[in-house]
């Protein structure tokens, strides 16, 4: 499997070279550089596939506008509800406009609503300007789908259902110099009822910990000392490798490397965290004091229906002992309102949990009916206007409590990775805390990219204002 992986690499490395001499041509003959544009929807995943693509098509001669009026435009689709995939449609409306205008543009589409068969149908039907599609499972191709595009004149389509082998190695520019993300697995092996990502993302594969490590030491020698290792279900890693290795292990080693100095990780499911990985992060100097943990709803016998294998006490235990051992850490969640056959006392276990694990701050989510899944197909689906009133009533609650959490660390000095200028004053930047809050101090872009001391003066709900300590 490794080997093939790499020989695909190789085959792909050499596409891109040839490819290359096609858009340099095409450079030429528009006298100008040809540009790109790549939107990103959905997830942390798709962000970090978005890295990838970008460096393919940087390989290829392309340079980057920030503008979907761009010779090749790349919109990197989710489909987890049923807005994310409104926006695409609309999104497409405005490029078939600028594609008139400018008759060499190539648009091309991938993710995961590119995985769903009635959406491929719709766009083959009603949107033929789209020139080129692919899923998940084999972005890599990019350039060759590109360099197909070129050579052939109707649409390009390259779907799998499922993916061969982990490609790795190819180029790819990352977004911040200081942090990174890190794919340490792909897929989902969960099937909540609710969720359509283990049908277009795939089954879960794990990446061998060797090739792990030797990527982020890479990205350490350039620079990064944070790094995200991201996973739909991080705490079923290693399970299926042929050598198998759990996640509070693999955390164990990337603790080692040199130069490091955070590591964040995302998503946990409730079911898979164990006591080692507590036991980890408690002793950790690295790992970040913060868990996301989806609890998705407080009813026992709601979470049943949804397939999530753990109980509302189950889930609270969880909490607790995360709390005892490690007391400063912030918890975030994922909540749906209006499952089918939600009540209102369902809805009320929710907000219980919201109340007893204080959270930091919780996304919030209406349901959203995907087809293919289980609980499409499920009766009594919760009127909207139920569903409205009780999404408000848990965003107050949410709102309260993220505050009152806040709240607590106000008058203390922490230390910061600063990320950037702040969006709202040019004179201060945004630095993030372990617990991934941020803080608005004042500073300059020298700033950007180092640990630093904050006090926090001023907690603002969910941020705080806060004055450089050291
Ligand atoms: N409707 C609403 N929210 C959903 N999520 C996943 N599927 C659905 C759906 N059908 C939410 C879950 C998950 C997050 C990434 O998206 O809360 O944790
Ligand atoms: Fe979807 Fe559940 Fe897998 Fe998360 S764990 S991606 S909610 S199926």
């Amino acid at each position: 499997m490794r080997e093939q992986g790499q020989q695909e690499a190789q085959r792909q490395l050499m596409i891109i070279e040839q490819c290359k001499e096609r858009i340099a041509a095409l450079t030429r003959e528009a006298g100008r550089p040809l540009t790109y544009h790549i939107s990103t929807f959905g997830c942390q995943m798709n962000f970090k596939d978005s890295e990838k693509l970008a460096g393919i098509l940087e390989q290829l001669g392309y340079v980057e506008t920030d503008t979907e009026e761009a010779d090749f435009v790349l919109l990197n689709t989710c489909t987890v509800r049923e807005n994310a995939n409104q926006k695409v449609y609309g999104h497409l409306g405005i490029l078939k406009s600028y594609k008139k205008k400018n008759p060499h543009m190539m648009i091309a589409l991938c993710g995961c609503m590119m995985q769903e068969e009635l959406v491929v149908a719709k766009l083959r039907e009603s949107y033929r300007f789209v020139d080129i599609i692919f899923g998940t499972h084999n972005i890599y191709k990019l350039a060759e789908l590109i360099q197909t595009r070129l050579e052939s004149k109707g649409m390009v389509i390259d779907l799998w259902q499922d993916a061969k082998e982990i490609v790795e190695d190819l180029p790819s520019v990352r977004k911040y110099s200081f942090k990174a993300g890190v794919n340490i697995m792909f897929g989902c092996n969960n099937f909540c009822s609710y969720c359509i990502v283990p049908y277009v993302r795939g089954r879960e594969r794990s990446r061998e910990p060797e090739d792990i490590i030797h990527e982020i030491e890479e990205m350490v020698s350039q620079g990064v000392v944070e790094v995200m290792l991201l996973g739909q279900n991080v705490n079923s890693y290693g399970k299926t490798l042929e050598h198998p290795i759990s996640f509070a292990e693999l955390l164990q080693r990337v603790e080692q490397i040199e130069g490091l100095k955070r590591i964040r990780f995302m998503t946990s499911h409730p079911k898979d965290l164990s006591d080692d990985l507590i036991e980890v992060m408690k002793n950790s100097e690295k790992i970040c004091r913060h868990m996301h943990l989806p609890v998705q709803s407080g009813s026992s016998r709601l979470l049943e229906k949804m397939n999530r294998r753990y109980t509302k006490e189950h889930y609270l235990e969880l909490v607790h002992k995360l709390r005892t051992a490690i007391p400063d850490i912030s918890l975030t969640t994922d909540i749906i309102v209006g499952f089918p056959g939600e009540t209102e006392e369902d809805f009320e276990e929710t907000i219980d949990v919201v109340r007893k694990a204080e959270y930091d701050s919780a996304y919030t989510f209406i349901y959203s009916k995907r087809t293919g899944t289980p609980a499409a197909t499920m009766e009594n689906q919760v009127s909207e206007d139920v569903v409205k009133e009780r999404f408000q009533r848990l965003l107050d609650v949410v709102a309260e409590c993220s505050a009152k959490r806040t709240g607590r660390l106000e008058g203390e000095t922490v230390e910061v990775l600063v990320e950037g200028i702040s969006e709202q004053d040019a004179s201060m930047v945004t630095g993030r805390l372990s617990n991934n809050l941020l803080v608005h101090f004042k500073g300059d872009e020298s700033l950007i990219g180092s640990l630093c001391m904050v006090h926090l003066d001023q907690a603002k709900g969910f941020y705080y204002i806060g004055t450089k300590a050291d």
